[in-house]
């Protein structure tokens, strides 16, 4: 039987990751699984349930729902792709808004919220044959990962690419409010005391800025397949 790898892409928001970690699981037949989608989930529940807003945030209440909350990657019948899913529904087309973003970093830096993301994703990757991306895949969820990449691009093309999406999927969005959150983003992914985002010393820099997709996945192809 062929050996099969752990794949992890980390880096800044909207540098790509998840674009290239899907072309990567494709060309590898491994299960793509987005990271990111996990705790965008958990924020949109805590949104829909009025545990989170802009005036309060009922830590507690989260804490103690937070194990009976599920998170889990399912085929989709409507698409056949494996999508997120928050306590059996599909919500891949709710956890993309500016909303969710502007609130995620609260619940991203939580202890008990990543020990309880880290302990699903363990079991994602448990038969191996995954490409996951995220900030903190190759140093914390898979510190022995057998290829770790990490994708960086300046903070202006991550704001271009990711406006251009947003207004793809019709999001109301302006290009000044989307550059922001990025920036707030990175600041919390990179300061948060819990898993901050940085690159895993064995880790292999991409940086995008000059390459297209196909250049990307060929690089990441080129170590892996070598
Ligand atoms: O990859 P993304 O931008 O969809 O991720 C959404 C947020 O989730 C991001 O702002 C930081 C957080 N995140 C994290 O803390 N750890 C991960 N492994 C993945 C995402």
């Amino acid at each position: 039987m062929l050996e099969k790898f752990i794949v992890t892409i980390d880096g800044t928001s909207s540098t790509g990751k998840s674009t290239i970690a899907k072309r990567i699981a494709r060309k590898l037949s491994y299960t793509y699984i987005d990271s990111g989608a996990m705790y965008r989930a958990l924020t949109f529940f805590c949104l829909e349930q009025k545990i989170i807003s802009k005036s309060f945030f009922k830590k507690d209440v989260l804490l103690k729902k937070l194990n009976n909350i599920k998170i889990d990657f399912k085929k989709n019948p409507k698409n056949n792709i494996l999508e997120i899913n928050l306590n059996g529904a599909f919500v891949e087309d709710k956890i993309r808004t500016i909303m969710v973003s502007d609130f995620v970093s609260i619940l991203a830096k939580l202890d008990d919220v990543r020990t309880f993301m880290v302990k699903i994703q363990h079991s994602l990757g448990e038969k191996k044959g995954v490409v996951m991306d995220g900030r903190d895949i190759g140093t914390v969820v898979f510190p022995n990962a057998e290829y770790k990449f990490f994708l960086e691009a300046s903070p202006k093309l991550r704001a271009e690419r990711r406006f251009n999406e947003l207004k793809k999927n019709n999001n109301k969005v302006s290009y000044e409010d989307v550059y922001n959150n990025i920036i707030s983003r990175d600041t919390h992914d990179i300061n948060r005391l819990n898993s901050p985002l940085k690159m895993a010393s064995d880790s292999i820099f991409i940086d995008t800025e000059s390459l297209d997709l196909d250049e990307v996945e060929n690089i990441i192809l080129n170590h892996i397949t070598s």
